[in-house]
């Protein structure tokens, strides 16, 4: 076995050691918050987490005599002040392993004097109830030489979020899973990824020579809705002040157009046109109409099929960064969602992970959440995704307005830097595990520094996320772009030059 690193001795304090914490002085090693530490005990080996670490010198302590000695001399050169300055370390015990190897509540505090000693890994992995074996490899655990290896089923099965301000690596962290997934032996179980990929920033997953042929990439502006699909009621969704008697002609010529085969937005139109009806029916809809068709989001059918969409071990990324109506946006995400997760319960889709950047535009919560399209069907997937496969992961820099009916159904939550003191409340009211102490760790996390809490960890744990395989597609640097649309322009207007 290999020998642990001791790095520290208990102290006495006025209320530690007791069950629940004890302090330690830090002897060697390098001791971080978050760490996890072993310390035996009488009842077996107690495994704590670093909450909170101090400098202490008795030299200082007594403000009155410090002022006083500050006034006639120095006191680091009356006095070996320097030697008698310790860091301390505030634990929090988290459990106690007993001589059998079985996992239990402490009952029994350290004793002063105990030493401390760096965590076993195979302890830590058995602790946080990792999965060495088939586990998806997000990255390492932070302060120790452990694997982030989260079991696929725990980690994605009751839903995941991704929150942190922009910035902080969530699209980096997801592009990391979505490596995985791909990437899992089909003995391991392979799911299905759709990515609603706002900025485009998913599409260079396509750049690692192993995943290339499991990407495909679709421009959303070219996706088309198939009219004959769907029912009056989604256009007036899409046009909120769209009267009943509007909505029921609609159906009734839709219904109509049905019996003849199949149409488009122009055939709903000249058929509102040669109908009988009256004025003040028509003259609105007709407007409805040409409002939808200008959209241009609909046709005669589907486009791309999305019945054979999702394939298992494959990624399906729909880039949205040439839509850039959110409605648009909205009632497409709608429609995919609800259409895949019909397949799903039918059997006829594989299971699968979907994945929606900007969720809170998307899955809103507050003032905007009623005209939000999309939201229904996202909170379904969240409830009820889960007992037929079909598992939603939502990313999001303003958790405060997402919604809180989608958020709390994600059990997994990665969590990046956070500074916002509104969102690092919301972030705390949500995950009842989350301490004071760790919420303030989460403000100080550098990019790429996660928490991971909920299902798939038996504790909440700090995780660097690993470097990714594939390239990142990085926008241009200001300054490049700036050199090259001067560029462009100055060959611009040489060209007219010759007009
Ligand atoms: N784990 C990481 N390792 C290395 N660099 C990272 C990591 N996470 C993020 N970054 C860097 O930070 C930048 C911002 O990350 P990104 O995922 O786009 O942030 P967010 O999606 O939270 O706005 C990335 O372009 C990348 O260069
Ligand atoms: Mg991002």
């Amino acid at each position: 076995m290999q020998e642990q690193q001791k790095l520290g001795t208990v102290i006495a304090t006025e209320d530690s050691p007791s069950v629940s914490e004890f302090s330690f002085v830090i002897h060697g090693g390098s001791v971080k918050r978050g760490q996890f530490i072993t310390v035996k005990t009488n009842e077996g080996t107690a495994i704590a987490t670093v909450q909170n670490i101090f400098k202490t010198n008795r030299y200082f302590e007594s403000a009155g005599s410090v002022h006083e000695y500050s006034k006639s001399s120095d006191m680091f050169s009356a006095f070996p002040v320097k030697e008698w300055e310790y860091t301390v370390a505030e634990t929090k015990i988290l459990g106690t392993y007993t001589n059998d190897g079985s996992l239990q509540r402490a009952s029994f505090p350290p004793s002063p004097g105990s030493e401390i000693y760096e965590v076993e890994t195979s302890m830590l992995n058995k602790f946080l109830g990792l999965d060495q074996e088939k586990g998806i490899e997000l990255g390492e655990i932070q302060q120790h030489e452990l694997k982030a290896k989260f079991n696929m089923t725990k980690m994605l099965q009751k839903h995941l979020a991704v929150l942190a301000m922009s910035g902080a690596g969530k699209s980096y962290a997801v592009s990391v899973l979505v490596e995985e997934l791909l990437l899992r032996p089909n003995e391991q179980g392979r799911i299905a990824v759709l990515i609603i990929d706002n900025h485009g920033e998913y599409s260079s997953l396509i750049s690692d020579p192993l995943l290339k042929d499991k990407v495909e990439v679709i421009d959303a502006s070219e996706i088309k809705i198939g009219v004959p699909n769907i029912s009056a009621k989604v256009f007036a969704q899409l046009c909120p002040s769209m009267s009943a008697t509007q909505v029921r002609e609609l159906n009734n010529i839709m219904d109509g157009l049905r019996g003849s085969g199949t149409f488009d937005v122009d055939k709903i139109i000249s058929a509102v046109e040669s109908a009988e009806m009256k004025e003040n029916v028509s003259a609105p809809l007709l407007a409805w109409m040409h409002e939808i068709k200008a959209m241009d989001i609909f046709g005669e059918a589907d486009y791309p099929n999305f019945d054979g969409l999702l394939k298992q071990g494959c990624a399906t990324i729909l880039d949205f960064k040439n839509v850039l109506d959110l409605r648009q946006k909205q009632m497409i995400v709608a429609y995919i969602s609800r259409k895949l997760f019909n397949l799903r319960r039918k059997n006829s889709a594989p299971p699968y992970l979907e994945i929606i950047e900007e969720a809170h535009n998307f899955c809103p919560e507050g003032s905007k959440a009623e005209h939000a399209l999309s939201r229904g069907i996202i909170e379904t997937l969240a409830r009820e995704g889960r007992k037929f496969y079909a598992n939603i992961c939502l990313i999001s820099q303003r958790p405060v307005q997402l919604s809180t009916t989608a958020l709390s159904q994600c059990n997994t939550q990665i969590i990046l830097r956070v500074t916002n003191p509104y969102d690092l409340d919301h972030i705390k009211k949500s995950a009842e595990s989350i301490t004071q102490q760790t919420l303030e760790i989460i403000s100080s996390l550098k990019v790429g520094e996660a928490l991971v809490i909920g299902e798939a960890t038996n504790h909440p744990v700090f995780v660097k996320i690993r470097k990714r395989r594939s390239k990142e597609s990085h926008g241009e640097k200001l300054e490049d772009y700036a050199i090259k649309f001067e560029k462009a322009n100055k060959k611009l207007a040489e060209g007219k030059d010759f007009i």
